[in-house]
């Protein structure tokens, strides 16, 4: 029988302990994925003892109290704290969500572990490489593409086509869906994955965009669309509370329905 063995240090070392200052009575643990790319190092997890009673309520006031008063090397991103740009996404407790609003006491037991998004390329700790996410983005060519000539003033919708949008226009392109979706891991170079498949669901169905054919003949290909196997995972973990597999399975009815 082949027997394999793994590299040593090819595993995710522990790394340093940062204890909670003397007299800390509320004291919960985070274990950090560390990595930087400047030192040569393997990637280590460091734990941090922090006092909850100095802390704000959410998981990203504790990795900002980290930052400024405990280990200032700790490196991730975040912008808005209250759920609108999506910078702050990571793997978080198990689970991809955002930092902002995933309130600490809502994580399980124990020490709390925090890496970042699976499955992509790591610029640094916390912070994944989202290049090709974003080239994804604008290669659906996200914006309103009209043939007839510009009115005088907007474009108008109804009301009843305006609800359309509704669930879909909420996305704030965190990524926590598609780098939750295995089909996204295994084949995120070709299949699109779930953000992004939302995102051109929302631009076929506006009844403002004159371009839906073209959209759909784009996504007609055995990997853009075709590699969602409803697994859910996507609609699962969106911090935001939308249906991506919801979108993807309306794209594939709309392909259905041109055929017949
Ligand atoms: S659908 Fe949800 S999880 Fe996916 S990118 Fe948009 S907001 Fe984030
Ligand atoms: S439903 Fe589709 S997009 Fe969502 S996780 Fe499953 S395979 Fe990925
Ligand atoms: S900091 Fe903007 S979504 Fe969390």
């Amino acid at each position: 029988m082949a027997e394999f063995t793994l590299p040593k240090n090819s595993r995710v070392q522990q790394g340093k302990h940062f204890p909670a200052p003397a007299g800390a009575k509320n004291v919960r643990t985070f274990k950090i994925y560390r990595w930087s790319p400047d030192d040569g190092q393997n990637p280590r997890t460091d734990t941090y003892d922090i006092d909850l009673a100095a802390t704000g309520p959410m998981v990203l006031d504790a990795l900002l109290k980290i930052k400024n008063e405990v280990d200032p090397t700790l490196t991730l991103r975040r912008s808005c704290r209250e759920g609108i740009c999506g910078s702050c996404a990571m793997n978080i407790d198990g689970t991809n969500t955002l930092a902002c609003t995933k309130a600490i006491e809502d994580c399980g037991k124990g020490e709390i572990p925090i890496y970042p998004l699976p499955h992509m390329p790591v610029v640094k700790d916390l912070v994944p490489d989202l290049t090709h996410f974003y080239a994804q983005y604008a290669s659906i060519r996200p914006w309103m593409r009209t043939q007839s000539p510009a009115p005088s003033r907007e474009r108008l919708q109804s009301k009843e086509d305006r609800e359309k949008l509704d669930g879909l226009y909420e996305c704030i392109l965190c990524a926590c869906c598609s780098t939750s979706c295995p089909s996204y891991w295994w084949n995120g170079d070709r299949y699109l994955g779930p953000a992004i498949l939302l995102q051109a669901y929302r631009w076929i169905i506006d009844s403002r965009d004159e371009d839906s054919g073209s959209r759909l003949d784009e996504l007609e290909d055995p990997f853009k669309l075709y590699r969602c196997h409803t697994i859910m995972n996507c609609t699962r973990t969106c911090p935001k509370g939308l249906n991506p597999a919801k979108a993807i399975s309306e794209i594939k009815q709309l392909m259905l329905a041109r055929t017949m």
